[in-house]
């Protein structure tokens, strides 16, 4: 083959693996919905800094939805993924406890929840051994969303770089979760924690499987753009923060670019930046962007600007009260974190002797 054919072939075979996993998305999906306590679901995220509303209608809201519906809902705060693509844990501490602050003013209940931090489990991290076995350097080389971090990060693969989609089963599968809620960008790390689970079973545990092969659920909610019509990311100053104050989203919203055609109309492809804003302002509202564009017309920018920050501010009103009300006692989110931490020791201590148990290393 030419290399053509081969990027091709590559290009192929992921499109095939990506639309199985979609396929199984959606039928996970349907089950859940009709037995939800028979789902444990396990997601999380890097404490890198604060949650902004690309986070909240990507993740946040079906958490809460699942959590509602009755699953068995586990929320991680990755903290060791934090090095896997940058050298400081600068901040880290704040970053958690506002992560915390974030999940309950969106409506996560911690009595349902269970959020801890990776970092405070260490029976969970001791699954990295013998997973680590049961995976090839080839395949923690194959990974698309390993190199594209290192890629992005300028830095040679460190070891942890390359393994953390195995922690990251780790993650998934000391508590036993089945559904695991997460962006296209971590499909890979899912596949291969159906891989790791299904060869640990089939070498160790063949009469009593220890764990399931857990299906990815990928959210179905249309991307929101930065206010600059790039993708919404903290690097990129675009975000609208979930705990930002009013008058900052305001400031933030009023000085993202437009164009000078002062006729306001619905077009992503042409007209990236005003359609971001458009969008924005759907979302939060609850509208048709292109609705919202016909009602504006010939307003231009500025009158768009301020249906935006009203729209905005008004979703995140709420939320931001509540996470005010949370942030007034700090203690209290402290111990609700140190709850998390002690019952997801339980979790992976019981989840850790069937794996020694079942690999005969009971002395
Ligand atoms: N890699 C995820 C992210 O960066 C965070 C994460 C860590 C995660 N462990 C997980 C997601 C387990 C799902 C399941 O967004």
């Amino acid at each position: 083959m030419t290399d053509d054919q081969h990027l091709t072939a590559a290009g192929n075979e992921m499109s095939a693996s990506f639309l199985a996993a979609q396929e199984r998305s959606n039928k996970t999906a349907a089950k859940l919905e009709a037995n939800p306590s028979a789902f444990t679901m396990l997601t999380g995220d890097r404490p890198t800094g604060r949650l902004h509303l690309g986070h909240y209608f990507g993740s946040i809201k079906e958490r809460v939805a699942m959590q509602n519906k009755g699953v068995n809902t586990n929320i991680i705060i990755a903290d060791y993924q934090v090095i896997t693509d940058r050298d400081t844990t600068e901040n880290i501490q704040d970053n958690v406890l506002n992560l915390v602050l974030d999940y309950m003013a969106a409506g996560i209940d911690p009595t349902k929840t269970m959020i801890f931090t990776h970092s405070s489990v260490a029976a969970e991290n001791q699954l990295m051994l013998p997973f680590l076995s049961l995976v090839t350097e080839a395949e923690l080389h194959r990974n698309p969303t390993v190199k594209s971090e290192m890629e992005a990060s300028g830095h040679a693969l460190t070891g942890l770089l390359l393994t953390y989609p195995v922690h990251q089963a780790c993650d998934i599968l000391f508590c036993k979760a089945n559904v695991v809620p997460i962006g296209k960008d971590n499909l890979p790390h899912v596949e291969i924690t159906r891989t790791i689970a299904r060869r640990f079973n089939e070498r160790y545990a063949k009469k009593n499987p220890v764990f399931p092969e857990p299906a990815a659920i990928l959210s179905d909610a249309p991307e929101i753009p930065g206010l600059d019509g790039r993708k919404m990311s903290k690097s990129y100053g675009n975000s609208i923060m979930l705990g930002a104050t009013a008058e900052e989203t305001a400031k933030l919203i009023k000085k993202s670019p437009t164009d000078s055609e002062r006729m306001i109309t619905f077009d992503p492809v042409n007209r990236p930046q005003v359609s971001a804003l458009l969008t924005t302002a759907g979302l939060t509202s609850g509208r048709d962007p292109r609705e919202i564009a016909e009602d504006i017309g010939n307003g231009g920018g500025g009158a768009l600007k301020a249906f935006v920050i009203d729209s905005v501010n008004t979703f995140l009103a709420e939320h931001r009260e509540r996470r005010a009300e949370l942030a007034k006692d700090m203690d209290t989110v402290c111990d609700i974190l140190h709850d998390g931490n002690k019952r997801a020791n339980e979790i992976a201590n019981q989840t850790l002797d069937e794996v020694r148990e079942a690999m005969g290393m009971v002395y």
